[in-house]
């Protein structure tokens, strides 16, 4: 929750959170920036899920069964994207982004919060040995992928990005790329 906390609280306006989960984002956004959340989740027990904490919640969410690769939602209608802890386990990242750049209104940002590949060689030689056996048991999660150059290559620039290991967890898992990014 520290490591999302750094990025959440960015969204504005219309909001399209990724891969809601459970929904574990809400209590982050700043409510007076925030005009409404979008989720979507394709997994109908974590959207089960995630109506307990929007029943929580005083923001104004919608929940909608659907995959990154292809967003239920109108072209240029959404002002904030938001991925935390997402992009590992998206099966088509380009299909995904190019699904972003489609939704979102023209200056509007894609905020990240995701997990990736080390910057130490010996990290990252572990996350790619274990990244086949990973992704099987951890539903599809991938551990060493280059998150930064992969928002850059699906068409955006930073405008802030900030990457470092998270404390007190195995270093596999542990290497987060947190922050704000527009289409180009
Ligand atoms: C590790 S969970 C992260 C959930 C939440 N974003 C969080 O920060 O805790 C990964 C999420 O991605 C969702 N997901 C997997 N494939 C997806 C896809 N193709 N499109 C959208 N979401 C997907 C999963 O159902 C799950 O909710």
């Amino acid at each position: 929750m520290k490591q999302r906390a750094k990025i959440v609280p960015e969204a504005e306006g219309v909001v399209a959170e990724i891969g809601m989960g459970a929904a574990p984002n809400l209590p982050l956004y700043d409510a007076a920036k925030v005009k409404m959340v979008i989720g979507i989740e394709p997994n109908a027990g974590l959207r089960r899920k995630a109506e307990r904490a929007i029943s929580d919640s005083d923001l104004a969410v919608e929940l909608a069964d659907g995959r990154a690769e292809n967003l239920p939602l109108d072209n240029a209608s959404v002002d904030t994207v938001v991925l935390t802890y997402t992009m590992c386990s998206l099966p088509d990242v380009p299909g995904a982004l190019s699904e972003v750049r489609r939704v979102l209104k023209p200056g509007g940002r894609l905020l990240i919060c995701e997990h990736g590949a080390a910057p130490d060689a010996g990290v990252l030689k572990w996350q790619k040995r274990l990244d086949p056996v990973w992704k099987v048991i951890g539903g599809g999660c991938h551990l060493s992928r280059p998150i930064d150059r992969m928002v850059e290559s699906g068409g955006f620039r930073f405008d802030a990005l900030t990457a470092e290991y998270m404390p007190k967890t195995p270093k596999i898992v542990a290497y987060d790329y947190i922050g704000a990014a527009r289409p180009i």
